[in-house]
């Protein structure tokens, strides 16, 4: 990905962005009597006709609950539910069905891994290693813990180009190191860790490691055997697929060794007033009626996905970004907040003398959506001792004139404030 930097950005792969955009019905209307510019999509990303039909093929044609009836529609319901469970798994490439938990997102997952793996196991002084620009979720669950049975957390401080400080992670290993939580790439920043590298490391000291992907999964191939992680963290919505679902991903042998973290139907095998025996993997971490018809959405969004092949998505994705970068480069006072050598498609900025909510307000009104705020990443503001960033997040059905049409809308806040 260092070849990035020796890219002409005017070259663009080949690959035919406006052919893709127009699969995504929301992307043809207008916002504010101007055509939609969507750029917010590390926020959430907009959905494919192909995984809309999906969710209401679901509703009209399948309907009925999974995994408890011997009638049609359960059995069909059932197929498709665990049907989605096999195209995520082979998404990801995890060794087994077993190792793929269908959870609400990339928040849930990490919650569930701290409270079944982290509270039982874990006791109070043991450390676990995060860095500073996490997500408030790969954050707050630790903190819960902190509280519960006091674990402590161990930060890798970041540098102003927002990679992690070389060195410093390596340093914090004590023997009481008893977890990595770690991005796999920033959402506020963009920068993409060397995690294959950190989980070598982590391993040679006999420490799992718990990578966020929610901001890699959707673009760039991710592939949980080759990088050897023991849990994968990641939602559907922000990789074209519903809202309310997402994955953890975690080894089988750990799984197998953790209490359930919630109870319900579904997750058991036996109910007894004197006692309770739990189900067999994945569905021991899937109490009550799940999100079927997400994840027959989610499903249908791999399909979609695989159909352009996540390579390409991210070459482009990588051009797409060098062309942003240099474009916003342009824009006189302006000033890009995450610069690191191996970023994906995030542009997040900072104007002289204009709050980033103007930003977004003026720009809204030129029909482009970006994202303004902490971004759920406080750590990070508060280390560019900055309240807040205005940022644009690519996805691959974006293009060179959605970045034009950006920079032209900034030029307009600049004459606002001029
Ligand atoms: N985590 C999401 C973002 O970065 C909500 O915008």
């Amino acid at each position: 990905m260092n070849a990035r930097h020796d890219r002409n950005p005017l070259l663009m792969p080949d690959f035919d962005a406006p052919h893709w955009r127009r699969d995504f019905p929301i992307l043809q209307q207008q916002v504010h009597g101007k055509p939609l510019v969507y750029l917010d999509n590390a926020a959430t990303s907009q959905k494919p006709q192909a995984v809309i039909a999906a969710v209401a093929g679901y509703y009209e044609k399948l309907n009925a609950n999974v995994h408890r009836g011997v009638h049609q529609l359960s059995e069909l319901a059932t197929a498709a539910y665990e049907g989605a469970r096999e195209k995520l798994r082979r998404f990801v490439n995890a060794a087994s069905l077993k190792e793929i938990i269908f959870v609400r997102g990339a928040t849930e997952a990490i919650n569930l891994v701290a409270q079944s793996y982290g509270r039982g196991r874990f006791q109070g002084g043991d450390e676990i290693i995060l860095s500073e620009m996490e997500h408030h979720s790969n954050i707050v669950p630790w903190q819960l813990l902190h509280e519960q049975m006091g674990a402590v957390l161990k930060i890798v401080p970041i540098t102003d180009a927002g990679e992690l400080e070389p060195g410093a992670y390596e340093k914090l290993f004590t023997s009481r190191t008893r977890l990595v939580a770690l991005a796999h790439v920033s959402n506020a920043l963009g920068s993409i860790n060397p995690v294959k590298k950190m989980i070598v490391h982590a391993h040679q000291h006999g420490v799992p490691v718990l990578l966020d992907g929610a901001q890699a999964v959707p673009h760039l191939p991710v592939d949980v055997r080759d990088l050897d992680c023991d849990f994968y963290a990641f939602s559907g919505h922000k990789m074209f697929g519903p809202t309310g679902i997402g994955v953890l991903y975690a080894k089988e042998a750990l799984l197998a060794e953790m209490p359930p973290y919630q109870g319900g139907g579904d997750m058991i095998r036996t109910v007894r007033f004197t006692g309770s025996t739990w189900n067999e993997l994945p569905h021991k971490f899937e109490a009550g009626t799940p999100n079927i018809a997400g994840s027959i959405g989610l499903g249908a969004a791999v399909d979609y996905l695989e159909s352009i092949g996540m390579l390409s998505i991210q070459n482009y994705e990588q051009a797409l970004l060098e062309y942003g970068t240099q474009r916003l480069q342009t824009v006189k006072n302006l000033r890009l907040v995450g610069t690191a050598r191996h970023k994906a498609g995030v542009l997040s900025f900072v104007m002289e003398g204009i709050h980033p909510h103007d930003i977004g307000t003026i720009v809204d009104q030129e029909g482009v959506a970006i994202r303004t705020g902490h971004h759920c990443a406080m750590p990070v503001m508060e280390h560019f001792r900055i309240p807040a960033t205005a940022r644009a997040s690519l996805a691959f059905y974006n293009t060179r004139e959605d970045i034009d049409a950006l920079v032209q809308a900034l030029e307009k806040v600049r004459e606002v404030f001029r």
